[in-house]
């Protein structure tokens, strides 16, 4: 018995004082007790926060085990904060932007700026942002410069730097090319490329003429520098000498043209041979009928008053008639007159394409759709025109068999 009874006290003890199982978690706090319990009856524990949480203030940091429970403790710790960084005025903070211990915030500068330090702060336990947050400074261009220029530059801060602008002014009788002023760009460039050249008068139009040729005596076309206009082929000069000046102003002293000279040619067909024929000059095309039509030449082109008459009892072909075996244009002494008509459907088929293709390359030059639309109604007009003729005829013919013949029979 005797041996039993200290037993049952020290039970009654120990369950009137029980140990607590496991210290109380608090968020963002720690505590001077053991790692792991149990803690006995009475032990206190005192909580404090981490080094990252902030204590709220009020409640109490000390806990106490009572009969197997934590009495007396209410901490709270909350994560500690940076506060949001203002961004200088010549950045700007990208995504979300960071506040607590351990967040980041990432800055970004406007165009035109370069950074001076890490785009990525973070929040530090100490409450203080690591590193500093970056600052953004203007970008500087290149020192501009062209020769023969002098370089003004308009600038309230940083030399060359981004928005700074320069005047240009050139010297020595030279001229700009290119704007008078440029800026210093965001991505570090000016805004032009201006240049100082000796004056020059540039290519004169007659060199852009066909049958005229330029000759540059001084090899160049800066200011008073000559060149000479040449007529080539039958052509007829236009103007007072053909010896041109380039001129203080960089403009060509006065005007020389050549009017072409055009190709022998009776029926419209072709471009092919010398341009013998004078411009102003006309030739003169016989008919089957022993009559003669005349071709005048105009700066390159044939104009037709009249050709043979249409109505000539000769001019039904026979329906087996081979266009391709045409005798040499040229050579017909007497012209047969069986082809005469036919020949004169090439002839107009042949200058409606002519004209439009001089039409067209003339005007696509210059940019004309609408002239080109009634260029191609003026061809469609031609091939009606034939077709007209054909079924008065009651010819059968292939238009484009009959475009070849000249061809053919001048090879
Ligand atoms: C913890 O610290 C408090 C106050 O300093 C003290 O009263 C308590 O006994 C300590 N607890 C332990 C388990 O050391
Ligand atoms: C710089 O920017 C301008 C205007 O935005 C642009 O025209 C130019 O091509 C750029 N230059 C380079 C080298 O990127
Ligand atoms: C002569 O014709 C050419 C080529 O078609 C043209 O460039 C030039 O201006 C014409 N000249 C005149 C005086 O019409
Ligand atoms: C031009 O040359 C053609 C043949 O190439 C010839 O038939 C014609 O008579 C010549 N015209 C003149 C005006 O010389
Ligand atoms: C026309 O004549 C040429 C040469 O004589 C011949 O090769 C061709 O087949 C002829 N064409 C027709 C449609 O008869």
């Amino acid at each position: 018995m005797l041996l039993i009874l200290p037993f049952y006290v020290l039970q009654f003890v120990y369950m009137v004082t029980s140990d607590c199982d496991t210290a109380p978690a608090v968020a963002g706090a720690f505590h001077n007790g053991s790692v792991t319990g149990p803690y006995s009856e009475g032990v206190v524990l005192r909580y404090l926060c981490s080094l990252a949480y902030d204590r709220v203030l009020g409640g109490s940091n000390y806990y106490s085990c009572s009969s197997g429970v934590w009495t007396g403790g209410n901490l709270i710790c909350t994560l500690g904060s940076c506060g949001t960084v203002e961004p200088e005025p010549n950045s700007y903070i990208v995504g979300q932007a960071g506040h607590y211990v351990g967040e980041t915030t990432t800055f970004r500068c406007y165009g035109g700026y370069d950074m001076n330090g890490d785009d990525l702060i973070t929040c530090m336990a100490d409450r203080r942002w690591s590193p500093e947050p970056p600052t953004c400074v203007k970008v500087r261009c290149p020192e501009f410069s062209t020769p023969d220029a002098q370089i003004f530059q308009d600038f309230s801060g940083v030399r060359n730097e981004f928005g700074s602008k320069n005047k240009i002014t050139c010297t020595g009788g030279t001229v700009l090319q290119g704007p008078q002023y440029i800026t210093c760009l965001a991505n570090k460039t000016w805004s032009g490329s201006p240049s100082c050249t000796v004056p020059n008068c540039g290519n004169p139009p007659a060199s852009y003429e066909p049958c005229t040729e330029v000759f540059y005596t001084d090899g160049n076309t800066n200011i008073g520098s000559q060149v000479e206009v040449i007529c080539l082929e039958n052509a007829v000069p236009s103007g007072t000498s053909p010896y041109l000046i380039c001129s203080a102003t960089g403009r060509w002293s006065h005007e020389y043209h050549c009017l072409c000279g055009c190709r022998h040619d009776c029926d419209g067909s072709v471009n092919i041979g010398p341009r013998n024929v004078t411009h102003g000059s006309e030739i003169d095309c016989p008919c089957p009928d022993g009559s003669h039509f005349k071709r005048k030449c105009l700066n390159g082109t044939l104009e037709t008053k009249t050709f043979c008459s249409s109505t000539h009892p000769t001019t039904k072909l026979p329906v087996t008639h081979n266009i391709t075996t045409l005798p040499d244009t040229y050579n017909r002494t007497p012209i047969m007159p069986t082809i005469d008509y036919e020949l004169l459907l090439i002839a107009i088929i042949t200058t409606c394409l002519l004209v439009c293709t001089i039409v067209i390359t003339a005007l696509s030059f210059f940019c004309c759709p609408s002239c080109k639309t009634r260029c191609t109604e003026l061809h469609a007009r031609c091939k009606l025109c034939v077709q007209d003729e054909k079924s008065k005829d009651n010819i059968p013919r292939d238009i484009e068999n009959m475009t070849e013949v000249p061809l053919v029979a001048k090879a």
